[in-house]
């Protein structure tokens, strides 16, 4: 495994891989890595004969008031993981790198995918990671690129950048990875406390539920959802969004289709930790 830092080093890298005829898969992490990246690093390495992994926390994609500064950083256990997954090239580029010095004169806009859920909640949350992301895809020039569904709204923002900005690379979706109680994985599940690591699982479990009453039968969801909302508050969450999304528009849909596929996603605040959840059912 190589460590490259710059831009002209995973560029000879990568293109060195492929003109050997090999195919490249890239899996983009801000680091802290957990089994859901390990996930997939797995899958990345089915799609393709090498896999190259990204670490980089990109400040563009923070707000003022969120975690940037706190955010877990462990490169050299990062390294260890990579190293064990059989990960070919790993870039750890630094700001500097990334952004430069000088002004930036451009950026991505992002038209009504990013209007709800964490479009809706976090401005210039997806315009950053759309940037950084772009600017990934350009430096590394994979063959694939694999995501988690665990950031499904993240997922189809980039889907439709590779169809609109026409990156040549075939988009893999991975499953979200759990922990035996249900919590998704995430780096920011470090932050809880372990009372709050306690009762996490609660939000997965009402989304669980809600998806078997929709199954049973219940075709407007809104009134169930604000009342396991409330539920949620009484136990200690604090709500920010739970509701059905349709699966390409990401807007919310409030009378459901039988046959139809839906997104069921969920944000909430256990304390200051900020997390997401959701579920692909058929309806
Ligand atoms: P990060 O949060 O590190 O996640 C990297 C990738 O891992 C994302 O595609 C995410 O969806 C996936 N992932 C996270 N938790 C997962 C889980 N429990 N199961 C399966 N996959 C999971 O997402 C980002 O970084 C950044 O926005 C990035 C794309 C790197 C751009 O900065």
């Amino acid at each position: 495994m190589i460590v490259v830092e710059t831009i002209d080093k995973i560029r000879e890298a990568v293109k060195g891989l492929q003109s050997e005829g090999k195919k490249v898969a890239f899996v983009p992490t801000m680091g802290a890595l957990h089994n859901g990246h390990l996930s997939l690093f797995r899958l990345a390495k089915k799609h393709a004969d090498e896999v190259v992994v990204s670490i980089y926390v990109n400040p563009e994609q923070f707000g003022p008031n969120e975690d940037f500064g706190n955010y877990p950083r462990n490169l050299e256990r990062d390294l260890t993981f990579c190293k064990e997954e059989g990960i070919s090239v790993v870039f750890t580029p630094s700001d500097e790198i990334m952004y430069g010095k000088g002004k930036k004169f451009l950026s991505i806009e992002i038209e009504e995918l990013n209007d709800y859920l964490d479009g809706g909640s976090r401005p210039g949350y997806f315009q950053g990671i759309a940037l950084v992301v772009n600017k990934l895809f350009n430096i590394v020039g994979p063959d694939v690129a694999v995501f988690g569904q665990k950031d499904y709204q993240q997922f189809q923002i980039i889907h439709q950048m590779v169809k609109e900005f026409n990156h040549d690379l075939e988009l893999v979706m991975a499953p979200i990875e759990r922990a035996e109680d249900g919590l998704a994985l995430s780096s920011r599940n470090a932050y809880l406390s372990k009372e709050e690591r306690e009762l996490a699982p609660l939000m997965y479990n009402t989304m669980k539920k809600v998806v078997q009453e929709i199954q049973n039968g219940l075709l407007e969801p809104d009134s169930l959802l604000d009342k396991e909302q409330q539920q949620l508050e009484t136990k200690g969450f604090k709500n920010d969004y739970l509701s059905v999304f349709s699966m390409n528009r990401m807007t919310p849909v409030s009378q459901l289709k039988k046959g139809e596929t839906y997104l069921l996603a969920g944000a909430v605040y256990l304390g200051k930790t900020r997390l997401i959840d959701n579920i692909i059912f058929e309806c």
